[in-house]
């Protein structure tokens, strides 16, 4: 589970991937440069109030009016330091932000309040909230808005991307190593603006490869039993108004993609752990557990919750 403390030190500490490093290399220099212009001035002042202070009560000082050497020095000098870091910076800008063109995204994502929708155009896999992408490649990733700003943010993996609606922003993103990564929404967008975590799973080019062209086929769909019967209570509940369940007539895009659902990790943009009892008691009263979602509650019997969960997480 993502903390703010990792959030941080990712941010100044680890260089996961290309992006994030050529910021690091930026935030670096700025912090030494900052740090002796803070040094030098500190120095100065404190060294010019010894040196030039009262030495008795009468004393005038002496009156000065500008020093044309020292002046133009000091401009250009600081000039020049704002000259170079502002290089420095907009050839970080193009180096982790380069115009995406034409080309197709490897992952579209648009941002609802409150989860990802995750969607993969080349090989048409469809999920929420848990990203894979192949590790050590360049993948880019375009964004979409379903209703309010919002902001991806992965720290280890680079740079911030406002996600706006009625507009598309794109970002390249490369993890070096296969593993998990953590982010989070970083732009104010309602109620659980906080829980609207991201998981960046990268993972080695064969194994994104099987489970991209796992996620991209149909749900199998149970033919007896108790996830039988809850397949067709989900249907009977209009469920499928907000949910897809691929392979079925749910196709609804208000909620998240339900077809490979016992596939994932988390529920909820990370808020819980995906298994039976969570699953159970988000069905129960989803107010209680992500309030403002939404989610509607479904005056439901434990009979009929057992049947739905024992479908749902049969989705694989
Ligand atoms: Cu989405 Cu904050």
């Amino acid at each position: 589970m993502v903390t703010y403390y990792s959030l941080l030190t990712s941010l100044f500490l680890s260089s996961a991937s290309p992006g994030q490093a050529s910021i690091h290399h930026l935030f670096t220099w700025f912090l030494i440069v900052a740090s002796l212009v803070f040094i030098s001035v500190t120095g100065i002042v404190l060294y010019v109030c010894y040196r030039y202070r009262a030495k008795n009560q009468d004393e005038r000082p002496v009156q000065s009016f500008g020093n044309t050497k020292v002046e133009v020095s000091l401009t250009l000098l600081t000039s020049c330091v704002v000259g170079v870091f502002l290089y420095m910076t907009i050839t970080t800008m193009f180096d982790i932000q380069k115009p995406a063109g034409k080309q197709t995204a490897d992952v579209v994502i648009t941002a609802h309040q409150w989860w990802w929708q995750v969607e993969y155009p080349k090989s048409s896999a469809v999920t929420a909230n848990e990203i894979h992408i192949p590790v050590g490649k360049r993948v880019l990733f375009k964004f979409k808005s379903a209703d309010v700003v919002h902001d991806f943010w992965v720290p280890e993996l680079g740079r911030k991307m406002d996600i706006i609606p009625g507009d598309t922003t794109h970002l390249w993103i490369q993890a070096n190593k296969a593993r998990e990564y953590t982010g989070a929404c970083s732009e104010f967008c309602g109620a659980q603006h906080a829980w609207m975590r991201i998981h960046v799973i990268a993972e080695p080019q064969k194994q994104f490869n099987q489970w991209a062209e796992k996620n991209a086929r149909p749900a199998e769909q149970p033919q007896k039993g108790i996830a039988a019967e809850g397949a067709k209570l989900f249907h009977r509940l209009t469920c499928g108004n907000c949910h897809s369940i691929r392979g079925t007539s749910a196709d609804g895009t208000i909620g998240p993609d339900l077809t490979h659902l016992g596939n994932r990790k988390t529920l909820l943009t990370g808020l819980l752990q995906n298994n039976k009892a969570n699953l159970r008691r988000w069905l129960e009263d989803p107010q209680k557990i992500k309030k403002g979602a939404h989610m509607p509650r479904f005056i439901l019997e434990d009979k009929q919750v057992n049947k739905l969960v024992t479908y749902l997480e049969g989705l694989k």
